[in-house]
């Protein structure tokens, strides 16, 4: 029996878990959380208000509390469970420093850790790879509408972009944000959208920018051999993929985090990004978006509030 555990059951922690009873092999899986709603009953879950009440080994521990507690729940985590494979939701942390402690600590341990930016999992993201093999000086451009924020997204479109064209490292040359900033649904956390251009060490570049459309985002791809425009179509109620004319799945996380768990049981790995190549484009955007936070509060800020 494979243990798993998945601490903070909230909005997307429902859909990990919808996902895990998905999964082929039999799980015994533990769920952390200590406001929880609407309960899955199923033979193989158990609930627990705290870290303390679940097993002692976990296999594989999903972390989707928001990213201003994530470092104190890995501690906990970490220095009182055995854990062999963790997965942490992005933003994964709100300054630079704690990737650094934490990465530091997980190979202290030997566990090994992605973080769930899933455009790079997505099959119609998986197949643009495989038509576009990108060469240099491809010019890519994300169009995206009223149901995203840029705050809290660019990290996966920033990871979609490492993942195309194969370069983690980044920069933002380029932010040009609203005027103010709006109150996030997550407490404490706060909003923005806007433009944004980003360039890759290998030549390539990335122009993210926010369209007048209801919902769905569109990624273009224009190099001198190769045009390719692929996305989710604009039907939120009908979420499909296309990579240009061809129709392709588009995954809900509910369909994606059953796939992670079977490839980690399977062959120790998974699509996502690990912490460690993770971190190099979080650290890029956090210091931006510091920045930022820091101009339109006039004081230093810290922390990103953004999760
Ligand atoms: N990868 C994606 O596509 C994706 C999509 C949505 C959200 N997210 C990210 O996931 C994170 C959570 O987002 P959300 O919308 O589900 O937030 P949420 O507030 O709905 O859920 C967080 C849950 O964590 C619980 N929690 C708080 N402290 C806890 C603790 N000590 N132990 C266990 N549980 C605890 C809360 O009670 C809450 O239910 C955010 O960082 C968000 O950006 C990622």
């Amino acid at each position: 029996m494979v243990n798993v555990c998945l601490v903070g059951c909230g909005g997307v922690g429902r859909r990990h878990l919808e996902a895990m009873i998905k999964v082929k092999q039999e799980l015994n899986i533990e769920v952390v959380e200590p406001y929880l709603k609407n309960k899955i009953e199923n033979n193989n879950i158990s609930y627990f208000n705290d870290i303390k009440g679940v097993s002692d080994n976990i296999d594989i521990c999903l972390i989707a509390t928001k990213a201003d507690i994530r470092k104190k729940v890995i501690l906990d985590l970490v220095h009182s469970k055995n854990v062999k494979f963790m997965i942490l939701e992005k933003v994964v942390f709100q300054n630079e420093r704690d990737f650094d402690e934490i990465i530091k600590l997980l190979k202290s341990k030997n566990i090994k850790c992605w973080v769930n930016c899933h455009l790079r999992a997505q099959p119609i993201y998986k197949e643009l790879k495989k038509q576009s093999m990108v060469e240099h000086d491809t010019y890519f451009t994300y169009d995206y509408s009223d149901d995203f924020t840029l705050s809290t997204s660019a990290i996966h479109i920033l990871d979609l972009f490492a993942y195309l064209c194969n370069d983690y490292n980044l920069r933002i040359i380029r932010l040009k944000t609203d005027e103010t900033l709006t109150k996030s649904k997550h407490e404490g956390c706060f909003d923005f959208n806007g433009n944004m251009e980003v360039v890759s060490t290998n030549n390539h570049k990335l122009s993210v920018q926010k369209v007048n459309r209801v919902f769905g985002e569109h990624l273009t791809i224009q190099s001198p051999s190769v045009q390719v425009k692929a996305g989710e179509g604009t039907d939120p109620d009908n979420k499909v993929g296309f990579v240009n004319d061809k129709k392709i799945p588009y995954l809900y996380q509910s369909s994606l985090t059953n796939l992670y768990i079977e490839d980690i049981i399977n062959k120790s790995d998974c699509d996502l990004s690990t912490l460690e190549n993770s971190a190099i484009l979080h650290k890029m955007m956090l210091s931006t978006f510091r920045d930022l936070f820091s101009k339109k509060y006039n004081r230093e800020v810290m922390d990103c509030p953004i999760t």
